[in-house]
C-alpha cells in the first residue's frame, strides 16, 4: 500500500464503505496519508476485514472488559497515541465520544455525517430528511467537538431527495458523495489547507473547495 507520512487513526464499528474509500484513495495517490490503525468497538464489523486485507493494523476493542465509557475512551485513546496518529476518522463509528477522548485531540477528530448538518443530526438521518419532507440532502465531513454533529464544518456535497425515495435509496444516493469528500477533507488537512476562525472554515487553497 502507498503511504505517506501524516497518520491516520480510523475507528469503525460496521460496514467500513467509507473505510475503503480512504484505502482506495490513498492506493490511487489521492490522499497522501498512511493509516496507522483501525480501531471497532465491534468484533465482526466488517470494516475490520477491508483493512486487514491491505495489510493495515487493526484491533477490536471491546467495551464490556472496561468499568466503563470514560475507561473505554481513555484505552481508545491511548492506542491511538501509542502510534502517534496525526488526525483520527470516524468512519461509521457509533459510539459518542466522552470529553475525556476528545480533548487528547484538540482539532483531530473528523466525522462524516450522512445529511447537510446542522440539518438531521443523530441517527437516522436519512430518515430524517424523508420524513421532513426536503428536496435536497448530502453530507458533511467535520470536525469533532463535545456536541453530537456539531464541529465546524470542512466540506459537504449536496444530494436531490427524490419523492419515491426511501431511507435506502437516499442513503446510497449520498454514500457515492461521501466517499468523494472525505478522502478529499483529509487530503485537505494533509495539507494544512484550513484554517478555522471561530467555528467557520476557510479553504487557503480556492481550487480545492
Ligand atoms: C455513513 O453513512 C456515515 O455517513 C455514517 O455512518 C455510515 C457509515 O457507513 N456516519 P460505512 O461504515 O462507512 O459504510
Amino acid at each position: 500500500m502507498t503511504t505517506g507520512t501524516f497518520k491516520l487513526g480510523i475507528l469503525v464499528s460496521g460496514r467500513g464503505s467509507n473505510l475503503q474509500a480512504i484505502i482506495d484513495a490513498i492506493e490511487h495517490g489521492e490522499l497522501n496519508a498512511r493509516i496507522a490503525v483501525v480501531l471497532s468497538n465491534k468484533s465482526r464489523a466488517p470494516a475490520l476485514g477491508r483493512a486487514q486485507k491491505h495489510g493495515i493494523d487493526t484491533a477490536f476493542m471491546d467495551p464490556k472488559k472496561f468499568s466503563g465509557k470514560e475507561e473505554f475512551d481513555r484505552a481508545l485513546a491511548r492506542e491511538l497515541k501509542n502510534r502517534e496518529v496525526d488526525l483520527v476518522c470516524l468512519a461509521g463509528y457509533m459510539r459518542i465520544l466522552s470529553p475525556a477522548f476528545i480533548e487528547q485531540f484538540e482539532n483531530q477528530i473528523i466525522n462524516i455525517h450522512p445529511s447537510l448538518l446542522p440539518a438531521f443530526p443523530g441517527l437516522d438521518a436519512q430518515q430524517q430528511a424523508i420524513d421532513y419532507g426536503v428536496k435536497f440532502s448530502g453530507c458533511t465531513v467535520h470536525f469533532v467537538n463535545e456536541e453530537v454533529d456539531a464541529g465546524a464544518v470542512i466540506l459537504q456535497a449536496v444530494v436531490p431527495v427524490h419523492d419515491d425515495d426511501t431511507a435506502d435509496s437516499l442513503a446510497e444516493r449520498i454514500l457515492i458523495q461521501e466517499h468523494l469528500i472525505y478522502p478529499r477533507a483529509i487530503q485537505m488537512i494533509v495539507e494544512n489547507q484550513l484554517h478555522i476562525e471561530n467555528r467557520k472554515i476557510i479553504c487557503k487553497e480556492s481550487d480545492s473547495r
